[in-house]
């Protein structure tokens, strides 16, 4: 049986208050396809408000801390995401391992703080292109999931997203079959990590997904849903993402 898609806005340092419209629109295109599951993870700043904006919409976070408290200046733990009212989180999305040089260990540790306070997690794998140029994007991309693989996992808060690192915020995606070769190679390895509930774990496309490429991206074997950058903004551009996953 096909798994329940899956669409996450991922707004990563965008949106301010005057956004919070944004997410309102976006919650009511999600209460008319009720077979998909929708989540937008604005900056923190605004996950209380989106969720008195949008009650029973699910909103969540880009991030957490692995610890529960203490000396960790500018961090938030996954109970404070939690108790601001975030669902779920992304993590080692491929800008926070670039850019505050995550490691997969601290990706896995992350993980399993978010399960432990009661929130979904996203854990982002992919290649560069010079990795893929070189042959080498699954054994990378299937090296950073066994590294960043929390224990106990399961699909009930545990979903992957596959987003090749030169196909985010550039407009290039993927051939079809360069997505489903590594989504089946996903699986594949979610199975050996985690026995026979790995059928379950929603496995998300993205990178430069959009209202014209969604539903092609949609139909590829073993894509669950997306993690939507750009076209996650406003709910004209994300709408038409929402209804290709209604539809797949
Ligand atoms: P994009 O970003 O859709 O803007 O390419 C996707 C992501 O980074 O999650």
């Amino acid at each position: 049986m096909a798994n329940r898609k899956y669409i996450v806005g991922n707004w990563k340092m965008n949106g301010l208050r005057a956004q919070l419209s944004d997410i309102a629109d976006i919650a009511e295109l999600a209460e008319s396809h009720k077979d998909v599951d929708v989540a937008i993870c604005p900056p923190v700043t605004l996950i209380a408000q989106a969720t008195d904006k949008a009650p029973g919409f699910m909103i969540g976070a880009q991030d957490c801390h692995f610890a529960n408290n203490g000396a960790h200046t500018g961090c938030l733990s996954a109970e404070m995401i939690g108790e601001a009212g975030a669902k779920l989180t992304i993590l080692g999305h491929s800008e926070r391992r670039t850019d505050q040089h995550e490691t997969d260990a601290e990706v896995k540790a992350k993980a399993q703080a978010a399960h432990a306070a009661g929130l979904g997690a996203i854990i982002c794998v992919g290649e560069t292109e010079q990795e893929r140029d070189a042959g080498k994007a699954i054994d990378v991309v299937c090296g950073q999931l066994e590294g960043s693989f929390p224990d106990n996992a399961d699909a009930a808060w545990l979903t992957i997203a596959y987003e090749p690192v030169w196909a985010i915020g550039t407009g290039r995606v993927p051939e079809v079959s360069d997505v489903e070769e590594m989504h089946a190679a996903i699986r594949t390895k979610l199975t050996e990590l985690m026995g026979k509930g790995a059928g379950a774990v929603r496995i998300l496309y993205g990178g430069s997904m959009n209202g014209a490429n969604a539903a092609q991206l949609l139909a590829v074997s073993n894509v669950d849903g997306g993690l939507v950058g750009g076209a996650s903004l406003t709910a004209e551009k994300f709408g038409p993402i929402i209804k290709a996953a209604a539809e797949a």
